[in-house]
């Protein structure tokens, strides 16, 4: 499976050419970046990876409980030798173990259903919740997500050499603001307590907003402070792969399903409710909400750059936190960027690490697609019998299913537009992964042609 050394050679050549380039920051961008864009502390990148226990001891700035030696549960820097999965015993000599694979969304893209599949699997043992979403998410403890995995490590420990266990934590992939808070708690705090303040102190009058604004503005700069103060105790500036690759070192696999980007950033507009509460239940209102949403986000790329903004948007200065949902849609669809940080933080073996498939082929065959997961993990081929019922199961979701006849065809000049806008990323994105199919070539058209037939897995509709 993996590439001849003639293909991946260049590709890992020209990765380390681009990541230097985004190490550069123009001086005039500089000026305008806020302290914690400044790189404060050194950043990770493919050409100085930090050592393991390097590693581990910046994470702990960011998540003390779970290296915290005296709780009895901190994870090993080597897992059991005769466990497929990455498994240890603690010092109670109970087996604990972490989820090998990791699907890591993107959301609207059909990803629960192929972990849903997945998990069928008789070498896989499923955890209590299939989304416990502990690295980017404030608030979740470290021995409740170990306790996810109790059930499965009592399967494993029964056939070590066979059995893995893995999570779907669907908004893994794309790192924005919202999906990293767990590295950026200083900041959260203080402007959230600053929020009470100034929105105590609102006056009534026609300056009430821009008060409000300034209010708010003037605090940002202690705000980034106390964030860069953070990645100055870690003594690097982490990102949400590096967490994972802290606690779990290599032992990962990791899977991405990926869908042509207009299609799913309109399946993001139908599926929850604020984008059409704000623009209207119509094409029209989508056509609106996109090319709003677009102005903003360019004005931060002008600024800051496309992987600032897409890792921290509203982070960086009062007006884009001002904006609407933050153009999360806009940046969830564009995958290149988010790809690219998962990569650097695997560096150098990431190909071996990471898969990367379409919904589309996903769609097309879910066998297939599933066949090349069951290759990429190291799980036996299913018999004839297995295939059969776990391609009549029924779709999964992470939510409610949408009646997709009720929703408008996306009107071809809109289409035009939105594909427009998301070409020169997926060209970005079939470089780097060196796979023309991820500039999404096929004519795809209105919303998406359904492709049930044959494929009761997952359809391009599918809205989760
Ligand atoms: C570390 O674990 C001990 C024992 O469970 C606990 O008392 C302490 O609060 C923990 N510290 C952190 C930072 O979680
Ligand atoms: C609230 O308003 C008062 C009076 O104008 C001012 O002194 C105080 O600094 C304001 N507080 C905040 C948090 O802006």
């Amino acid at each position: 499976m993996a590439p001849p050394a003639v293909v991946w050679v260049p590709l890992v050549l020209g990765a380390l050419l681009l990541v230097a380039a985004s190490l550069w920051t123009p001086p005039e961008r500089a000026q305008l970046a806020p302290v914690f864009v400044r790189a404060p502390a050194r950043p990770l990148t493919a050409s100085r990876p930090l050592a393991a226990s390097a590693l581990r001891a910046a994470a702990a700035a960011y998540v003390p409980d779970v290296f915290n030696a005296s709780s009895g549960d901190a994870p090993p820097l080597a897992f059991l030798p005769a466990f497929r999965n990455p498994c240890w015993r603690n010092e109670k000599a109970e087996l604990r173990c972490l989820p090998l694979v990791h699907v890591l969304g993107a959301y609207q893209c059909a990803a629960s259903d192929l972990f849903g599949r997945l998990a069928r699997h008789a070498d896989f043992a499923p955890p209590q919740h299939a989304s416990p979403s502990f690295y980017f998410e404030q608030n979740h403890k470290w021995g409740k997500y170990l306790r996810t995995f109790a059930r499965a490590a009592v399967r494993i420990e029964a056939a070590p050499a066979l059995l893995v266990t893995g999570e779907g934590s669907g908004g893994m992939l794309t790192l924005t603001w919202t999906h990293s808070e767990r590295l950026h708690q200083p900041y959260i705090l203080t402007m959230g307590r600053r929020w009470q303040a100034c929105n105590a102190n609102r006056t009534r009058g026609a300056d009430s907003d821009a008060r409000f604004n300034a209010c708010m503005a003037a605090h940002i700069p202690t705000a980034h402070a106390l964030d860069a103060a953070l990645v100055a105790r870690a003594g690097a500036r982490l990102e949400v792969p590096h967490l994972l690759r802290a606690v779990q070192g290599e032992a990962v696999r990791l899977i991405c399903l990926l869908r042509n980007p207009t299609d799913r950033v309109y399946a993001a507009y139908w599926h929850y409710p604020h984008y059409r509460g704000r623009y209207g239940s119509s094409a029209l209102g989508f056509a609106t909400y996109h090319a709003e949403q677009q102005a903003h986000l360019d004005a931060c790329v002008g600024a800051h750059g496309l992987e600032a903004c897409a890792l921290r948007f509203e982070g960086l200065e009062r007006r884009f936190e001002r904006v609407f949902y933050h153009c999360d849609q806009l940046f969830k669809s564009i995958y290149a960027p988010y790809v690219r940080v998962w990569a650097r933080a695997y560096a150098p073996r990431w190909r071996e690490l990471l898969l990367v498939l379409r919904t589309e082929d996903y769609a097309a065959s879910p066998r297939a697609s599933l066949e090349r997961v069951f290759s990429f993990v190291g799980l036996r081929a299913p018999d004839e019998g297995w295939w059969a019922s776990a391609l009549a199961a029924p779709r999964q979701r992470n939510g409610a299913a949408r009646d997709w006849s009720r929703i408008p065809p996306m009107p071809a000049e809109t289409r035009a537009a939105v594909d427009g806008f998301y070409r020169p990323h997926n060209a970005d994105l079939a470089r780097f992964l060196a796979d023309p199919r991820f500039e999404w070539p096929e004519r795809t058209g209105g919303h998406a042609a359904p492709a049930r037939e044959g494929a009761r897995g997952a359809s391009p509709d599918d809205v989760t």
